[in-house]
């Protein structure tokens, strides 16, 4: 096989939530092999930390502050990468937030709004204006992170209804812009260490816990999930389309059987 398949050498990629945890690792991992990486967050600083780590690379990077969940931020930032380097070839949905974890029977509607926006409305729109500029200049690739928590139920109520909301729109949308070589695929990790999901993994008695129910044993780290998205990525999956990628350390199917040896 053609290994240059692998390479994001002369792309252009828009990783948001970029400044931190998976984002970060994916970004650079894209930077790696040899794409201009976009990023965006709301805090500044923190994006342009990375986009310095990004340009020792050798390759270009743009540190741009947006709020997911605002369409016209969305606009600027798609108008801004555009303008910066004239296209956009790969689109990474990685944003995101759980501002409650407690029982949805006394859950408020602030907390809804707040997930669906960032999770859910959000990736929409951007997807939305991203493809605008993909359709125009032949194709690319989106990949949005969802999670193993949009497949099965968890504790974390509106977050696993956002994150299935985001599986299905992936599969929608890979079915309206297949016609526009656009491939639109999902990646849904498994517990990972960032700071999204310290509450469990900083907990030692939650985090052995954690670690048991998987196959392979331990609690994944960001660069864990940064190889699936760049296979997504890349021409290495030009027939992919409609997909979600499980990457959870065997969650879901579970750890060996304790026969009691
Ligand atoms: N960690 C896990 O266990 C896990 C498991 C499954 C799926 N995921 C998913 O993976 C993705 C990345 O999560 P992570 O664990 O890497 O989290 P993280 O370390 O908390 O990073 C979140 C990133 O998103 C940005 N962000 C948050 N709210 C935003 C907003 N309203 N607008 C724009 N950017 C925003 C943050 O920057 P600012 O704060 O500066 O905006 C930061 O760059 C999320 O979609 C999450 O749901 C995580």
């Amino acid at each position: 096989m053609n290994l240059s398949r692998f390479s994001l050498e002369g792309k252009v990629a828009l990783v948001t939530g970029g400044s931190r945890g998976i984002g970060r690792a994916i970004a650079l991992a894209f930077a790696d092999a040899g794409a201009n990486v976009a990023i965006s967050g709301r805090k500044l600083p923190d994006l342009e930390a990375v986009a310095e780590e990004l340009k020792q690379k050798g390759v270009k990077s743009l540190a741009v502050a947006s709020h997911i969940a605002r369409g016209e931020e969305s606009k600027a930032l798609v108008d801004r990468v555009k303008g910066e380097w004239g296209k956009i070839d790969i689109l990474v949905n990685n944003a995101g937030t759980n501002p409650y974890a407690g029982p949805l029977l006394e859950a408020e509607e602030w907390a809804w709004d707040a997930t669906m926006n960032v999770n859910l409305k959000g990736p929409f729109l951007l997807s939305q204006l991203v493809a605008g500029v993909m359709k125009e200049q032949g194709g690319g690739s989106i990949v949005n992170i969802a999670s193993i928590m949009g497949i099965a139920p968890s504790e974390l109520g509106f977050y696993s209804v956002t994150k299935a909301g985001l599986i299905m729109l992936t599969r929608v949308l890979a079915k309206e812009w297949g016609q526009y070589k656009i491939r639109v695929n999902a990646i849904a990790p498994g517990v990972v260490k960032t700071r999204l999901s310290e509450a469990l993994w900083k907990d030692p008695v939650k985090s052995e816990v954690a670690a048991k129910s998987k196959a392979l044993g331990y609690i994944g780290v960001p660069e864990d999930i940064a190889g699936t998205a760049l296979f997504l990525a890349s021409d290495a999956s030009s027939y992919v389309t409609g997909e979600v990628i499980v990457v959870d350390g065997g969650e879901l199917v579970g750890p060996a059987p304790d026969y009691g040896a």
